[in-house]
């Protein structure tokens, strides 16, 4: 069996193929370069289109990576199946960031810095959980977590699927005839959508200014990706006070240019595309694992992360 290693975005191959070369000793592992021979999976993230069109004859492509908007633009061989990464250490991340952002913005922690910068000593008012509903968008493996996270802090949760779902402790609503209902039930927005067809832009001044039955003071938290937010709607909805803030970790083109007017807007804290990074060891140990399964004879469609392409995930 050979295996092909080719990442770009300063995705380093050489550890990668070091941890497969331990997981899977039989294997044979090399780093893509162009002509270079046939294998029979690859392990990429954003491969370039040269890569696809050479190995056609692969049976796995397994993204270094949950989303895999950026492989699914690109011409794919035709009998290749797709294998996302399944969590791998993500999961954690995201709960950490997303409990971050909501609870600074709700207990108005950027309030004390800026008081403590100052030398004030001064409290804020107590607010209420029960007026924070919290909505998350996208009820997939990082969504559920994420969902149970702010539920253990007591806010109320709800969340959005394409399909319908049952969770405890998490109001679920889905399809287009939810959004709505779900939209009007949440103050505070989370994204955690794949990016498709159907989610592109999603998050846009007529959805956004729709959040807790379209009174002011919503919060928005994009952790997905940056198309889904339609970024020329959200300083208008900031400055107007219909969003009391937002936290960006994706943007519509990245890096975020040094002259975007999102990093300097009071309202809007920008980190860079950092809420959930891949964990090299956790995700070469799940490859590693899923390809065994597939050499003892598995099918694709029982291994976790499999993506269902005409779905867009
Ligand atoms: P996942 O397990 O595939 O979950 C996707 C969820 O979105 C599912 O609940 C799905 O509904 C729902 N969904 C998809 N299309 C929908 C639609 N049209 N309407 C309503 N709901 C829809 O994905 P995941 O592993 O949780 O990852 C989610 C995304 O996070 C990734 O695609 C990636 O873009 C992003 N991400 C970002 C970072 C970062 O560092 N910023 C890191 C990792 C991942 P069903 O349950 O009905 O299928
Ligand atoms: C990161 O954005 C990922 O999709 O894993």
């Amino acid at each position: 069996m050979r295996i092909t290693v080719c990442l770009s975005d300063n995705n380093r191959p050489e550890p990668w193929v070091e941890g497969l070369r331990r997981e899977l000793p039989q294997a044979e592992i090399q780093i893509w370069t162009p002509g270079a021979a046939l294998a029979d999976h690859a392990v990429v993230w954003a491969p370039p289109q040269q890569f696809l069109d050479e190995q056609q004859q692969l049976r796995g492509l397994f993204n270094i990576g949950a989303g895999v908007d950026a492989l699914l633009n690109l011409r794919l061989p035709p009998h290749t199946r797709i294998v996302r990464l399944d969590d791998a250490g993500m999961s954690v991340q995201m709960v950490e960031y997303v409990c971050h952002a909501l609870i600074r913005h709700f207990r108005e922690f950027d309030v004390y810095e800026a008081d403590a910068r100052e030398g004030v000593w001064s409290y804020r008012r107590p607010r209420a959980r029960r007026d924070f509903p919290v909505g998350v968008m996208g009820l997939g493996v990082l969504g559920e977590r994420v969902g149970h996270a702010i539920a253990q802090f007591e806010f109320p949760v709800q969340g959005w699927s394409r399909s319908p779902r049952q969770i405890d402790g998490i109001r679920c609503f889905d399809g287009d005839q939810g959004l709505d209902g779900f939209l009007a039930a949440s103050r505070v927005l989370v994204c955690l959508l794949p990016l498709t067809a159907q989610t592109r832009g999603i998050l846009n001044r007529e959805t956004l200014s729709r959040l807790h039955g379209g009174r002011p003071g919503g919060y928005l938290i994009n952790v997905a990706r940056g198309a889904h937010l339609m970024e020329q709607d959200l300083i208008p909805l900031l400055d107007a006070g219909q969003l009391a803030g937002a936290a960006l970790d994706v943007f519509a083109s990245e890096p975020l240019a040094p002259e975007h007017p999102f990093w300097r807007h009071p309202k809007i804290t920008v980190t860079p595309h950092a809420s959930a990074r891949t964990q090299r060891e956790e995700s070469v140990a799940q490859i590693a694992a899923k390809i065994r399964a597939l050499e003892a004879g598995a099918d694709f469609d029982t291994l976790p992360g499999v993506v269902d392409v005409q779905r867009g995930y």
